[in-house]
């Protein structure tokens, strides 16, 4: 088949590429000439392992093409997805001023029959304002059906998400669509759920908030475990195994970050009070993630004392690990807190500096982790990275003012920890 994807953020370019190796002729649009020249030479905008590869590989085989233009890759297009952003705005909605504009510039440039489908996560209801628009903008011979593609795929593990999903879910009105959308999936061995669009986007909103959801109630059980002295770790492991439950998204830390949870849940919350339905519960996941990122900065209060003018190296600036992602990462409210406080920031990240330096001001970035701990009061680990697990702690105890430590992921053992001379503080145990 040949499609095109608008827009080469994770979603757009992983997806596409993804669907290039499985031998579709895919045309990527984007909007900016430097991005797309830098893209036609495989240079990727963002870290994600594997993907420079397939992108390189594809575009050597002219199966992924880059262009500025809308003309012909849409109208040469049986499938066209839409995959720009949905940035939140101040009131907590979706923007979706990218996405109602991309649609029309589709719509103007369609050809034959071609479906048009969102894989940007918009609110129900968004459907019939991009249908209007295409129906609305397009050549009076060209017919169009709409359908929304959710897409589950994390940052990190973003390739082996998109081959190898929990299940894919399509959401059309339109048989002939469905037929289409199912076909250009057969390749990816996974469950169907076919749907209508509605369903499809609230499948997507659902999902995220109950993953937040299970974050958030992980963070409260660390909470109350720390003040009756249980181990939070051993609690949610215990609850993990019932089936009915699972074991995964348990892991307590510094709260939930990224490009998706925290615009999920609030645009959830936003879409329920639309609708004159009070979603209290996921305002109270919200609450609980800032807190969780509050109670970073209240241990190391807790730990120091005063924190004025006192050194703290900071280990792990992206909202998680494998990516050099900033975008809502619980380090930029914990160092703005503790700059807040008079702390003096020392960093390191492996992939996300530069990023950070853009929203981070005033740290002095580091170039591994045992110069970001030199002369340090304390260190605080926030993100999970795989070369923070092997550091050698006796030298970086030897190296800091005061030997402390808070690990915001539990990469640590706490007995370990003490034995070697730290003072340590994990979360919820
Ligand atoms: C998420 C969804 O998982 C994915 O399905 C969707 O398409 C996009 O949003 P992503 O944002 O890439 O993916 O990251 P994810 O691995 O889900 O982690 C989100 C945040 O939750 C991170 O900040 C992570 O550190 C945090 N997290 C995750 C926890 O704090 N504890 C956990 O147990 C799991």
């Amino acid at each position: 088949m040949t499609i095109t994807f608008v827009g080469h953020g994770y979603v757009g370019l992983v997806t596409a590429a993804v669907f290039a190796d499985f031998g579709n002729t895919v045309y990527v649009i984007g909007h900016t000439k430097e991005k797309i020249e830098n893209l036609k030479r495989g240079v990727i905008p963002m870290y994600e392992p594997g993907l420079e590869e397939l992108v390189k590989k594809n575009v050597k085989s002219k199966r992924l093409i880059f262009t500025l233009d809308y003309n012909p890759s849409i109208s040469q297009s049986d499938i066209v997805f839409i995959a720009v952003g949905t940035p939140t705005t101040k009131t907590g909605d979706a923007d979706l001023s990218m996405v109602l504009d991309v649609a029309k510039k589709i719509g103007q440039n369609l050809e034959g029959y071609t479906v048009v489908a969102t894989k940007s996560t918009v609110p129900a209801g968004t459907n019939k304002k991009i249908k209007r628009i295409l129906e609305e903008s397009r050549p009076q011979d060209a017919e169009v059906d709409y359908a929304s593609i959710p897409e589950f795929l994390r940052e990190g593990s973003a390739i082996s998400d998109t081959t190898n999903p929990d299940r894919i879910v399509i959401g059309t009105e339109s048989k002939k669509a469905q037929e289409l959308l199912v076909k250009l999936h057969e390749p990816i061995n996974a469950p169907l759920v076919l749907t209508n669009f509605e369903t499809a986007e609230l499948i997507k909103y659902a999902a995220n908030a109950f993953l937040a959801l299970k974050i958030s109630y992980a963070n409260a059980i660390a909470k109350l475990s720390e003040l009756i002295g249980a181990d939070a770790l051993k609690v949610l492991e215990g609850i993990g195994m019932d089936k009915r439950i699972g074991n995964m998204f348990l892991s307590p830390g510094p709260g939930y970050g990224g490009s998706c949870f925290p615009k999920d849940v609030k645009a959830l919350i936003s879409i329920a009070k639309d609708n004159d339905y009070p979603f209290s519960l996921l305002e109270e996941v919200e609450n609980i993630n800032n807190q969780s990122r509050r109670d970073i900065v209240r241990k190391a209060r807790k730990m120091l004392g005063d924190i004025r003018d006192k050194k703290i190296g900071i280990l792990g600036l992206a909202f998680k690990a494998n990516t050099d992602d900033m975008r809502d990462a619980p380090a930029i409210d914990i160092i703005n807190l503790l700059q807040n406080d008079g702390a003096k920031i020392s960093a390191y990240d492996p992939k996300s500096m530069d990023v950070a330096a853009t929203v981070l001001k005033n740290v002095d970035y580091k170039k591994n982790a045992y110069e970001a701990a030199e002369g340090a009061d304390l260190i605080i680990v926030l993100t999970e990275w795989n070369e923070f697990k092997e550091l050698d702690f006796s030298s970086i105890k030897n190296s800091m003012r005061t030997p402390k430590i808070i690990d915001g992921r539990n990469l640590y053992d706490p007995s370990e920890m003490s034995d070697l001379g730290f003072t340590y503080q994990g979360i919820g145990r």
